[in-house]
């Protein structure tokens, strides 16, 4: 058995000083060590022989073990050193070559938009509110004075959950949720995603985001809406612009109105942004009708209140001169790096 164990040591260090390279000496290290491998078989040997030898002779076979992996340890440092070394060599490094860029996200334009418009508003004494996406048609539609089969619903194509649970396709839907839970003084601005069953085009979207705004209290009247606009308008844009009202219908409002404001490109003069007529409609808006205002628990004859509406896409659209809504939710960095 000496004879055997001192072989087995001759033949480990020979082909240990042949070895060339790391895949060689795995190779060795699972022909001896392996699970299958030289002293594995030796163990089993082992157990063949009668007890008073097995003792003796698994000490000399475990040492011999381990001075062998201890050979191989060194060896595979060895080879290990020498193949990354050769391989920094092999590397180029171009020490001259600019730095990558790294590209720092930002504010998407609506976002950004959207915070114009909450930091104007709350400086007049608006505090920001939301209402849930998912809403009940009581909210969105017939607390608003939307009765079922009112044709005003069919403006504002409606996708439904179910028999009364809808996407909200307006954020008017906060008005008498926020009545209810506040006593008047209310003065409330409401940003949120609406969402609307219309074709997408360049001009219009299955959803887009509104700004709400109103304010309900003793006496309030069209001049203040009108004032509070002309105001968020002039500061929006940071200069002088002209305003006007044209009658229109919503059933929650009356009187109800569009809001236009002088072409913030041309100043009225006509240009492509307003298809030259000077003026660009900006938002919806008017007098919170009596009806709304009782749904929300709120006595008419005692209070009255202001609304209005705007879209932040149309918004940015006339600012930045963007001709197609589509591209404020296809995530293209080319569009949204230029704000
Ligand atoms: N909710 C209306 C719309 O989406 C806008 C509006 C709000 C009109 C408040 C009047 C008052 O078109």
């Amino acid at each position: 058995m000496q004879e055997k164990i001192k072989a087995l040591c001759q033949k480990f260090t020979t082909q240990l000083s042949l070895i060339k390279n790391l895949q060689e000496l795995e190779h060795l290290k699972v022909e001896f060590f392996g699970k299958k491998g030289i002293f594995q078989d030796l163990l089993l040997f082992l157990r063949t022989l009668p007890l008073s030898q097995r003792a003796s002779l698994g000490r000399e076979i475990n040492q011999l073990k381990e001075e062998l992996l201890q050979l191989y340890q060194q060896a595979f440092i060895g080879f290990g050193q020498a193949e990354l070394s050769l391989s920094i060599a092999h590397e180029k490094i171009d020490a001259t070559l600019p730095g990558r860029r790294l590209f720092m996200g930002r504010k998407h334009p609506l976002g950004k938009l959207k915070d114009e418009v909450i930091s104007i508003f709350s400086s007049l004494g608006f505090s920001v509110q939301y209402s849930p996406d998912v809403d009940s048609d009581w909210y969105n539609y017939e607390s608003l004075n939307f009765p079922p089969d009112h044709p005003a619903r069919e403006m504002q194509d409606t996708f439904y959950i179910d028999a009364t649970l809808l996407l909200r396709s307006h954020t008017s839907n906060a008005q008498i949720r926020v009545m209810e839970r506040t006593t008047p003084p209310v003065r409330v601005i409401v940003p949120g995603t609406v969402y609307r069953n219309e074709n997408i085009s360049a001009r219009s979207h299955v959803f887009f985001h509104q700004v709400e705004g109103f304010y309900v209290d003793q006496k309030v009247s069209l001049a203040d809406l009108l004032d509070t606009m002309r105001t968020f308008w002039c500061r929006l844009l940071g200069k002088q612009i002209k305003m006007r009202f044209r009658p229109s219908y919503f059933p929650f409002v009356e009187p109800g109105l569009e809001i236009d404001i002088s072409c913030a490109q041309c100043e009225g003069k006509g240009c492509s942004l307003c298809k030259e007529n000077g003026w660009l409609e900006v938002a919806g808006a008017g007098m919170i009708h009596p009806e709304v205002l009782k749904n929300g628990g709120v006595d008419p004859e005692l209070y009255s209140g202001y609304a209005w509406g705007l879209g932040l896409e149309r918004l940015a659209m006339l600012l930045y001169g963007i001709d197609d809504i589509r591209l404020f939710s296809q995530n293209d960095l080319r569009f949204l790096s230029q704000f």
